[in-house]
């Protein structure tokens, strides 16, 4: 059984670790996260190897930000490996120069609005706006979308919220700090299990170290596809 709302992130050190990674799964697993530590790691290789090769799809999580015209021709040039999901920071002047890269595409534009691991008084060391993080947040999401952006990384904590704006009609929700019941939380500290994160209206759910760190990742995907199932 498969179910693409399943992303899992493959936060090994190397390509032939995340292959190896990927076959152990099977097709337990359809769509996979490679992030920006994998990136000397031949990451871009191996989306294009999960790709072409396997089927699978790809999510590109590179949050990118830059001018325009450079984030315009990295998107132009990275979505030649055939991406389904690519991040950029939700500035909308980043989204538009993203969306404008992808335009002979298929690659979708997802985009971060506040990174998750930010309080408040980080915010304030950046000169980021008072106000509550979760007003700043929808706000973030809502302009993102005007801007163009097909979907936004939120926490589970934030998907309802950003579901209920009239601009995320249509719109992709991608959540990770997903934990299953009784797995360990590591450093994610707002987190929500797959059934709860998809309730609250996240499309996509990422999940790294609850199936890669487990004795049997197979059946830790495998399970968490059978609660996604029950819904
Ligand atoms: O191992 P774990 O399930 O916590 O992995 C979650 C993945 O989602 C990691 O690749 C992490 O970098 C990524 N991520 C996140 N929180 C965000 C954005 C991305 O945990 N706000």
């Amino acid at each position: 059984m498969q179910d693409d709302r399943l992303i899992v992130a493959l936060d090994v050190p190397h390509a032939a670790a995340g292959l190896e990674l990927s076959a152990r799964l099977g097709d337990a697993v359809s769509f996979y996260k490679i992030g920006l530590g994998m990136l000397t790691g031949g990451g871009l290789a191996l989306a294009n190897e999960l790709k072409q090769e396997h089927g699978k799809r790809i999510f590109l999580d590179m949050k990118l930000f830059d001018i325009g015209a450079t984030v315009e021709a990295a998107v132009r040039g990275l979505c030649q490996f055939d991406l389904d999901f690519l991040t950029v920071h939700g500035d909308p002047h980043v989204v538009r120069a993203a969306k404008e890269g992808a335009s002979k595409s298929d690659t979708q534009i997802l985009a971060v609005t506040i990174l998750t691991s930010l309080d408040r008084a980080d915010l304030d060391d950046s000169l980021i706006q008072a106000g509550d993080i979760a007003d700043l947040v929808c706000t973030r999401a809502a302009r993102a979308f005007a801007a163009g952006a097909d979907g936004v990384i939120a926490s589970p904590n934030e998907a309802a919220m950003i579901r209920a704006l009239p601009e995320a009609a249509g719109k992709l929700i991608v959540t990770p700090g997903v934990r299953p019941a009784g797995t360990d939380k590591g450093d994610q500290k707002r987190i929500a299990t797959p059934g709860a994160a998809v309730n609250a209206g996240a499309d996509h759910i990422v999940v790294g170290r609850p199936v890669w760190q487990a004795d049997d990742p197979r059946a830790a995907a495998q399970a968490i596809v059978a609660e996604l199932a029950a819904l």
